[in-house]
């Protein structure tokens, strides 16, 4: 049996659609319940919902020997897993914004407004720029509109929600990406079945290029 950690949510339900195209179908999980864990044994695969910045977790500990998580996630926490391929769906950029006016005195320490703190202390230690990293859970957009930051570094989709709060996108840091991760045991003792999932889900997305 492999277990298979889904994030939860719209990226959920795509990835849950490119395993089924790939030949790992579990049709008890379109039920719409409040099921988290589904499993067909047949295919002998097992799939459980959780929080989109838990799959790491769970791959990482064992608790799921594969798991779909985005690259801001991987970025991050740095989890010690394997990281199989990119599945080119939750496309984004994590990006610096600001309020337009902004202009960035490198004679002042920049105040940093994020989620993402070791992405955004990394991006501004090879850059040699001092920061103050203020840690926010959420809604971070209105830390500068407040004048709690200078900046922002966060995730820029649509850039909708940019232009909402009068902000711009000043610098892109990276390219952001769904990315089909393993445990490094269950990759070891479960290989075949590991690869076979990992190359279909592979074959699907350049075949969708
Ligand atoms: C992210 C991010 C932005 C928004 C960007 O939030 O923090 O607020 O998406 O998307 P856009 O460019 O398409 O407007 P998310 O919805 O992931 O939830 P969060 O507030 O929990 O981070």
């Amino acid at each position: 049996m492999i277990n298979v950690a889904l994030p939860k949510g719209r990226l959920g339900e795509k990835v849950y659609d490119m395993f089924e195209l790939s030949g790992y179908e579990c049709p008890s999980i379109k039920e719409n319940s409040r099921k988290l864990i589904f499993e067909n044994k047949e295919k002998g695969i097992r799939y459980f919902w959780v929080k989109p910045s838990d799959v790491a977790i769970y791959v990482e500990r064992g608790a799921a020997d594969i798991g779909v998580a985005g690259k801001d996630i991987l970025l991050e926490y740095e989890p010690d897993v394997f990281e199989l391929c990119d599945l080119d769906i939750g496309k984004c950029r994590m990006a610096v914004a600001a309020k337009k006016d902004f202009r960035d005195n490198p004679d002042k320490t920049l105040r940093v407004a994020t989620k993402f703190v070791n992405i955004a202390k990394n991006y501004y230690a090879s850059k040699c720029r001092d920061i103050d990293i203020i840690k926010l859970n959420g809604s971070i957009e209105i830390a500068p509109i407040l004048g709690l930051s200078d900046v922002i570094v966060d995730i820029v989709e649509t850039g909708t929600t940019l232009k909402e709060n009068d902000l711009e996108p000043f610098e892109t840091i990276v390219p952001i990406s769904a990315r089909l991760i393993a445990n490094k045991a269950s990759f070891r003792f479960k290989s075949n079945e590991i690869e076979r999932i990992s190359q279909s889900l592979d074959e699907l997305t350049k075949a969708r290029k």
